[in-house]
């Protein structure tokens, strides 16, 4: 007759079916992400190789050379270089190694900056930015900082594909500096809240529209190196807003008043 397990063993006998399961999922988690990267390699170096072979044969033929062809070629490249440089940063993040060149840093200057070049991806959305007039410099990594409010504003183009506003506002207390990016777009549905700001949350979300699930992460990572909190509201079909805040040393500014700026296809004065 079988002996009955003990407590011990039946608590040794669990843990190790845990670790097995929990084992089992990080490896099904690391094929789908696989199948995600070399997806995203595959599309870009089919696209390349049949243009490389289109240009070949108008030069062997002595035809006239497509440039389209060569535009082409140089946005795949673009697009391929990007997947790297998130990936690398996804690397450095997951490690702890994120490091930032810190020096003093205008975030309103920045945020204007960055709003601009956004707007100019788009004719259907009209950008809006509500500042202070005066400055706000922290001692910030103004390039991670570009990056960050780049993939919250792309996302904000991207996952309202109606069109419509996206307001970036930027507050500050006496001890941080909280800039928001609001849109009127799908929205998030609540059962995927807890996942947006994870790596590769394509692996885990419905939404339909996306990329390689990587630009929320790293702008965390972004953040939280500074020392800030992100943090997301979302109503699906009403729309998001995201928000991250940075501490700041500098004492607030006595005349430090709020404007507001609209640049956009049909900004007016
Ligand atoms: N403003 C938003 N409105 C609605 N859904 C959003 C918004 N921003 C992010 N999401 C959801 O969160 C997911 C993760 O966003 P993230 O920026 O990390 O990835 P992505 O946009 O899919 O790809 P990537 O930024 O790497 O090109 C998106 O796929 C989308 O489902
Ligand atoms: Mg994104």
């Amino acid at each position: 007759m079988r002996k009955r397990a003990s407590p011990a063993e039946a608590e040794i006998a669990e843990q190790l079916r845990k670790r097995t399961e929990e084992l089992a999922e990080a490896n099904r988690r690391r094929e789908r992400l696989m199948s995600i990267v070399i997806h995203e390699i595959k599309g870009p170096l089919t696209i390349i190789n049949g243009y490389a072979q289109i240009l070949q044969r108008a030069i062997t033929h002595g035809e006239v050379i497509d440039i389209g062809a060569l535009n082409t070629i140089r946005d795949q490249v673009k697009r391929l270089a990007r997947l790297m440089e998130n990936l690398s940063d996804v690397n450095m993040i997951e490690g702890g190694h994120l490091e930032l060149e810190k020096a003093p840093c205008d975030i309103v200057k920045l945020a204007r900056s960055v709003v601009q070049d956004q707007q100019s991806t788009t004719q259907v959305h009209r950008l809006k930015l509500h500042a202070p007039k005066a400055s706000i410099v922290g001692d910030w990594d103004c390039d991670r900082l570009a990056q960050a409010l780049n993939n919250l504003i792309s996302n904000a183009i991207k996952y309202s594909p109606q069109g419509g506003d996206v307001e970036v506002s930027i507050h500050r207390t006496n001890k941080e500096v909280a800039v928001e990016v609001l849109d009127h777009g799908i929205g998030i549905a609540p059962e995927d809240m807890p996942y947006v700001f994870e790596p590769f949350s394509r692996l885990y979300l419905k939404a339909e529209v996306r990329g390689m699930g990587l630009g929320l992460f790293i702008t965390r990572g972004i953040v939280e190196t500074h020392g800030g909190r992100i943090w997301v509201e979302s109503k699906p079909g009403v729309g998001s807003k995201f928000t991250f805040t940075l501490p700041i040393e500098e004492p607030i500014h006595p005349s430090a008043g709020n404007s507001s700026i609209v640049i956009g296809p049909r900004a007016t004065p």
